[in-house]
């Protein structure tokens, strides 16, 4: 079996992916009729045409505007549950969904419509493919704190759903420490808590996750190789990092994926895992992710290996899982 057909067969841990990420161009369509909503584009090919992203903003805008057909909780469950199916072709049997309930709220949609649908896949999940899965509460960094603190006093009343809070979207200009005190309230509510940092923010922003924020894990941090002392401290604290090597390659953070730095990262002893980001969006889900990697670094038999293990190391899974898997 080649490094690749080993990473497609292994049993992983999916820590990135932003769920609103996995809507396909056709599943858009099918909820934009089914709830009326009007879309800035003629027809799926048409859509599919608009992902020529130059960077991170510019597919921001068009993830935005593609969440705007999920009205409904069934939609969120469709959603959720077209990825699950996807998910568990890949081998995935624990998966770490983030969503971005200001995305809906601002559009009126209640966060118990939100986070009820995607709870109900999840459970579907388990019961029909054996996926465990957590979801991870999104905070979107270009809005301001105090809006992040209204959201999560929307979300409490879910609080069982959901095991940890996230800060996605634009990073550049919105520094972790500009949230330091609503992710201080989650730790006090005993949430895990994680963040984008280094997707196309300096180290300075990574070093920000990890001392304002008191992030458990860095979301992207390829970046970090800019600073050799705090791949150290990575390395140190053994943080990991969910890398996603196809979305670095569609929002132009690599432009080829033969230099992107997962091999690097490795190298440097990090606990660097895989993930999909959003694989409607940037070509692949799970294993496309591993096989283009593995075949663009040519990442050996026990690379492969390590970075299935590291996926469950990382992981907010039940300490008995996690174990077997490490
Ligand atoms: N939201 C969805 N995908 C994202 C990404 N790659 N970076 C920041 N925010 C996101
Ligand atoms: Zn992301």
């Amino acid at each position: 079996m080649s490094p690749a057909e080993l990473a497609a067969h292994l049993p992983k841990a999916e820590l990135h992916i932003h769920i609103e990420g996995s809507l396909e161009p056709e599943l858009i369509f099918a909820l934009a009729q089914r709830n009326g909503v009007k879309l800035p584009y003629h027809g799926v090919e048409a859509l599919r045409e608009a992902y020529a992203f130059t960077n991170l903003q510019s597919f921001l805008d068009i993830y935005y505007a593609g969440a705007s057909v999920l009205l409904h909780e069934v939609d969120f469950f469709d959603m959720a549950w077209a990825y699950f199916q996807r998910a568990y072709a890949d081998r995935v049997i624990h998966a770490e969904l983030f969503f971005d309930p200001q995305t809906h709220t601002a559009r009126g949609v209640d966060i118990g419509v939100v986070i009820g649908g995607l709870q109900r896949a999840c459970e579907w999940a388990q019961a029909e493919l054996g996926i465990s899965s957590r979801l991870i509460l999104c905070f979107l960094r270009h809005l301001s704190e105090e809006e992040a603190f209204a959201t999560l006093e929307a979300a409490l009343p879910y609080r069982q759903h959901f095991v940890g809070v996230g800060l996605d979207s634009s990073e550049l200009g919105h520094p972790p420490s500009k949230f330091s005190r609503v992710f201080a309230r989650c730790r006090e509510l005993g949430l895990h808590v994680v963040a984008h940092a280094g997707e196309e923010g300096p180290p300075a922003y990574i070093w920000g996750a990890l001392d304002d924020l008191k992030a458990e894990r860095i979301d992207h941090g390829v970046r970090c190789l800019d600073d050799p002392a705090l791949v150290a401290e990575l390395a140190r604290r053994r943080t990991p990092l969910t890398v996603c090597p196809l979305s670095n390659l569609k929002l132009c953070v690599v432009k080829d994926l033969r230099e992107h730095p997962m091999k690097r990262l490795l190298d440097a002893g990090l606990c660097a895992t895989v993930n999909s980001d959003d694989p409607a969006y940037f070509g692949g889900y799970l294993n496309a992710n591993f096989v283009q990697t593995v075949e663009a670094l040519g990442l050996s038999r026990e690379e492969v290996i390590a970075l299935a293990r590291n996926s469950f190391e990382a992981s907010f899974i039940d300490e008995e899982t996690r174990q077997r898997y490490l």
